[in-house]
């Protein structure tokens, strides 16, 4: 397993079609089995911050709970809903009956000074 995966959760007890929400790194992150495909994101709404595990897995569409926003959860991409910005992803690797999560690298959040 490459560096940074750890495990967050048994392939069999995630059907196709299944959710779950783990720890990792003490963040809560969303693990989907889309397919046969597993998939990680972050399990927070980007409009309200609900969690998204408690909403509905439709094929590779997730449904918040709370305003009903809609994300790809394959890119985390906003596909409608009260919401404009992507969620963050989790890489994901399965070995054996283990799916691996990893945390994404740091975002640079620096802007460049505008002149004012
Ligand atoms: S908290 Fe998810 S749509 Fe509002």
């Amino acid at each position: 397993m490459r560096d940074g995966f750890v495990p967050v959760a048994r392939a069999s007890e995630l059907s196709p079609g299944a959710m779950k929400w783990v720890a990792l790194d003490r963040e809560r992150v969303l693990i989907a089995n889309v397919g046969g495909v597993f998939y990680g994101l972050l399990d927070s709404c980007g409009h309200r911050q609900a969690p998204l595990s408690k909403g509905t897995l439709d094929g590779h569409i997730i449904e918040c709970p709370l305003h009903f926003a809609q994300f790809d959860v394959r890119t985390g991409k906003p596909l409608g809903g009260p919401v404009a910005a992507d969620v963050p992803t989790y890489e994901v690797q399965v070995d054996g009956d283990t799916v691996y999560a990893r945390r994404p690298p740091p975002r640079c959040e620096g802007r460049a000074q505008e002149k004012g």
